[in-house]
Formats: structure tokens, C-alpha cells, sequence
């Protein structure tokens, strides 16, 4: 649905900038990424930036677990022309390859680009600045290619620190906290409800009180995967105390 929508939306030439109206009707926003609990404000403001005309970068920072590669995944499922890339895999078609082979890509969505190498986020610099891409001439023996894009990223990184700075000063920046108790219940019932729905209230609420509070953690993956193994409330107790047990130093 959404691919066809946002097809529309970038191909209307007359309108410059982001169609405040579309807000006032729908929340597309909403829709868009509507597996992903909580965040209303980041989701309007992402939408602001996937119909705005103009370029703009966004990169996610966080700790582990707070969607951030979900927020890419749920785009790269709705939005034509965009990419996803995950740039902890080793093999695969380069980016700059990537991109001359598929010029009208509009959305290019790097998991984890702090894992990129060192020659791909130099490729990106002016890309990001001026839309143009280039390929350096000493990778080709057929010459320089060069290529204007319209093409704004979304990016996630678990590590800042690896990102060279003339990168990072290209993205606007979004780091998500660490939730809270109350935002971690929540988002537990709501994954538990939807994933397994043969477990009531009930259990989703202790599972999510055990990794928080005795399992210490704090992750949603942990309550994903005790979920996965649990029926009823003492199965709960049962996996609790072997994980606890044995819990690495
Ligand atoms: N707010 C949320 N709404 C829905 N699911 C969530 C939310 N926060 C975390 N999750 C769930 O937690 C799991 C991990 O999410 P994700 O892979 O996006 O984390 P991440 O921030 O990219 O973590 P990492 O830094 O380890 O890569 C997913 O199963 C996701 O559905
Ligand atoms: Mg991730």
C-alpha cells in the first residue's frame, strides 16, 4: 500500500516541501511503522523527512534493543526505491555498485554503518553533500563514473566513536534512551500480544518483571525469547531461575 502511496509522493513535481495537510488527515506515520511501540514524535518527525524535498540524514545511536534497526526494516518494507543494507555482512554487491546500477534509489538504509569500512563512508561524504556519487578512479580500470541522486539515508550505529567526523557531521542525530520501566512493560504486553497470543496479560507482565528486575537485563530480546518458551505462569519461574543461575559474570 505504502509503496504506492509514497510512489505518488515523489513523483508530484509541484509540491516543494512536505504537505502539512497529509498530517492533518492520516497518520501515515502510524502505519508506517505501526510494529514499532511508543516513539510518536520520532515517527512524525521521520515522516517529515522521508516526504520532505529536500536531502536530509538521519542516524539512530542507542542502546541495544530500542528498535533502531526496526525503524529501517519497517521502511525498507513500504517505501519504493529504498535499500537496505546490513553493514555487518561481508559479501554482497558494493554500495557504489549498488547505487550506479539503481540511480533512482531514494531512501539508502545502512544497519550498524559504523561497521561500513573506512572506504565506503568516504564514498558517502559527498553523496550526502551534493547528491553527487562518485567512484574513484583508481578502483576501475574503465574510468570515473560519476552520478546525481536524489537520495536521503537513514542510518542506525552502535558505536559513534567509529564513525569518521565528516560523516557524523552529515547526519542529524537521534539517540534513543534507555526505557523506562513503565515504556519496557508496555512495549513487552504489546510484542507478547501480538507475536503469542495464547499468552494472556497475566504472563507477559511477570515475564517482563523477571528480565527487569531479577534477570537484570532490561532487554526486550530476553523477554522475546523466554516468551518463546513459555505457556504459563510457572514456566515463567522455571526459566527464570536456570538463566539467573548461570548467568555470565
Ligand atoms: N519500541 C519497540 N516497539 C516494538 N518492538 C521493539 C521496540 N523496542 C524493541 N523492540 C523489539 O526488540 C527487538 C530488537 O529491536 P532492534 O533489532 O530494532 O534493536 P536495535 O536497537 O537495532 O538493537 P542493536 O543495537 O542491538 O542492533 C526486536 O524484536 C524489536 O521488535
Ligand atoms: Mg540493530
Amino acid at each position: 500500500m505504502f509503496k504506492t502511496i509514497f510512489k505518488k509522493f515523489s513523483n508530484s513535481t509541484n509540491k516543494k516541501n512536505l504537505d502539512s495537510s497529509l498530517f492533518a488527515h492520516k497518520n501515515y506515520e502510524d502505519k508506517l511503522f505501526n510494529s514499532i511501540v511508543g516513539y510518536s514524535d520520532i515517527k512524525k518527525f521521520l515522516m517529515r523527512c522521508i516526504i520532505s524535498k529536500e536531502q536530509v540524514h538521519i542516524l539512530f545511536t542507542g542502546p541495544p534493543a530500542t528498535s533502531k534497526t526496526v525503524f529501517l526494516l519497517e521502511m525498507s518494507r513500504e517505501l519504493s526505491n529504498s535499500y537496505f543494507i546490513d553493514s555487518t555482512a561481508t559479501s554482497g554487491i558494493g554500495i557504489v555498485d549498488f547505487l550506479f546500477s539503481n540511480p533512482n534509489t531514494k531512501f539508502l538504509l545502512i544497519d550498524e554503518i559504523d561497521k561500513l569500512t573506512k572506504k565506503d563512508q568516504t564514498v558517502l561524504y559527498n553523496l550526502m553533500e551534493t547528491g553527487i556519487l562518485n567512484e574513484m578512479k583508481a578502483e576501475r580500470t574503465k574510468g570515473f563514473r560519476q552520478q546525481k541522486m536524489n537520495i536521503k539515508i537513514f542510518a542506525t550505529c552502535n558505536e559513534l566513536t567509529k564513525l569518521t567526523q565528516p560523516l557524523k557531521s552529515r547526519f542529524m542525530k537521534l539517540e534513543l534512551p534507555e526505557y523506562t520501566w513503565e515504556e519496557f512493560l508496555t512495549i513487552s504486553n504489546n510484542l507478547i500480544k501480538s507475536r503469542y497470543k495464547y499468552l494472556d496479560e497475566r504472563v507477559s507482565t511477570r515475564i517482563a518483571e523477571v528480565v527487569w528486575n531479577d534477570i537484570n537485563t532490561k532487554d526486550i530480546r530476553d523477554v522475546l525469547q523466554i516468551a518463546r518458551l513459555t505457556r504459563n505462569l510457572e514456566d515463567i519461574e522455571d526459566i527464570a531461575y536456570t538463566l539467573m543461575k548461570y548467568k555470565p559474570k
